[in-house]
């Protein structure tokens, strides 16, 4: 009778509290495999046509599901259309991204250029803060504790281990789109953190 009790007692445990743990996950950790891809709009690719070496802001709404709660949340890439010698003053710049491929660990390699244009992730790679576009300094500056990136999100000054992100653009008949990734944030090396 007893251990007809305990063993009861624990089939009714898994049951309240594996849907108890998995609702604390949130679903946007989705590793890859799964991704959200977010299309430009005309607005934005007329931006972006206009950005040549600068970089411009491009905001989006991104959809977040974690547990029973899901919202949107407005979020933003740092997007900038190459000049004529873009190509070869990025690959100078960014030893990192060979070939001018973004080499992570979760997903395979994808260029960090595309149509000319390339989109940078708005999160720093030190701690995750948002390195704001300074025009004065021609420079990304994050307020947190002080990294520095070059447009071509070369880092060139402060604690954050690499440079900035380069984000995923797929292009359809001439419609571009983003995917949204996070990557662990203090290591030199990217690693897929999640698809969103
Ligand atoms: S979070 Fe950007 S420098 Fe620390």
């Amino acid at each position: 009778m007893a251990g007809a009790t305990v063993v009861l007692g624990g089939i009714v445990g898994i049951g309240v509290g594996i849907p108890a743990i998995l609702s604390l996950v949130p679903t946007e950790a989705i590793i890859a495999g799964s991704k959200g891809l977010w299309p430009l709009n005309v607005a934005d690719i007329k931006q972006l046509q206009a950005s040549t070496e600068t970089p411009i802001k491009i905001n989006f709404t991104h959809h977040i599901k974690d547990g029973y709660v899901e919202m949107d949340e407005p979020e933003y890439v740092w997007g900038m259309k190459l000049g004529q010698d873009g190509m070869a003053k990025l690959q100078a710049a960014r030893p990192d991204l060979p070939d001018l491929k973004v080499v992570a660990t979760g997903i395979s390699p994808y260029p960090a250029v595309v149509m000319g244009f390339m989109m940078f992730s708005s999160i720093c790679p030190h701690l995750g803060c948002k390195p704001l576009w300074q025009p004065s300094m021609q420079k990304f500056a994050c307020p947190c504790h002080g990294s520095q990136f070059t447009k071509y999100g070369e880092h060139v000054a402060g604690p954050a281990p690499r440079g900035l992100d380069p984000l995923p653009i797929e292009e359809t008949s001439g419609i571009a789109k983003i995917t949204w990734i996070r990557y662990k944030q203090g290591e030199p090396t990217r690693i897929v953190v999640s698809y969103s």
